[in-house]
């Protein structure tokens, strides 16, 4: 039985994952990393869907489709984390509980990433961890969204 139904969200460059910054992203592509999550959520009873675009609206709109549809939100906004006030807008509209994950330790690198719009808007952000922040934050999702019930 699906337990919950949940969203993962990639924005800009995310697709070049693998080939894209090695040294800093590691890599696995982003295929890689959504099987990893579809089958931790096969594991956990946790339907996982995932999109990923180079488009501030598109991801915008797959926010606002998210309502009434996915129980939660994992999101790396890439460079939209640090710029997009229309992102941090859609979350806050929804209101869904969304985790925030970053591949590398925003905060080890340089300064214009320090800032995210849209930390104030998750329930919490992981940073730091390569594919595994996913993981992770898929498995703080589950676990936020179980002690909600
Ligand atoms: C990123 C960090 C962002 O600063 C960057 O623009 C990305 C990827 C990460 O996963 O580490 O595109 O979100």
């Amino acid at each position: 039985m699906v337990q919950f139904n949940l969203l993962v969200l990639h924005g800009p460059n995310l697709n070049l994952l693998g080939q894209r910054e090695p040294n800093i992203y590691g890599v696995v592509t982003l295929e890689n990393i959504n099987h990893l999550l579809k089958e931790e959520g096969k594991k956990q009873g946790v339907e996982v869907s995932c999109f990923q675009s180079n488009h501030e609206g598109a991801l915008v709109d797959a926010i606002h489709q998210a309502m009434g549809k996915y129980q939660g939100i994992i999101i790396n906004a890439g460079a939209y984390t640090h710029t997009s006030v229309a992102l941090r807008d859609a979350l806050a509209g929804v209101d869904l509980p969304t985790v925030e994950v970053h591949l590398s330790n925003i905060y080890r690198r340089e300064e214009f990433r320090h800032h995210s719009y849209i930390a104030p808007m998750a329930i919490g952000q992981i940073s730091g961890f390569g594919a595994q922040s996913y993981l992770l934050g898929l498995l703080a999702l589950i676990d936020h969204l179980k002690n909600l019930k």
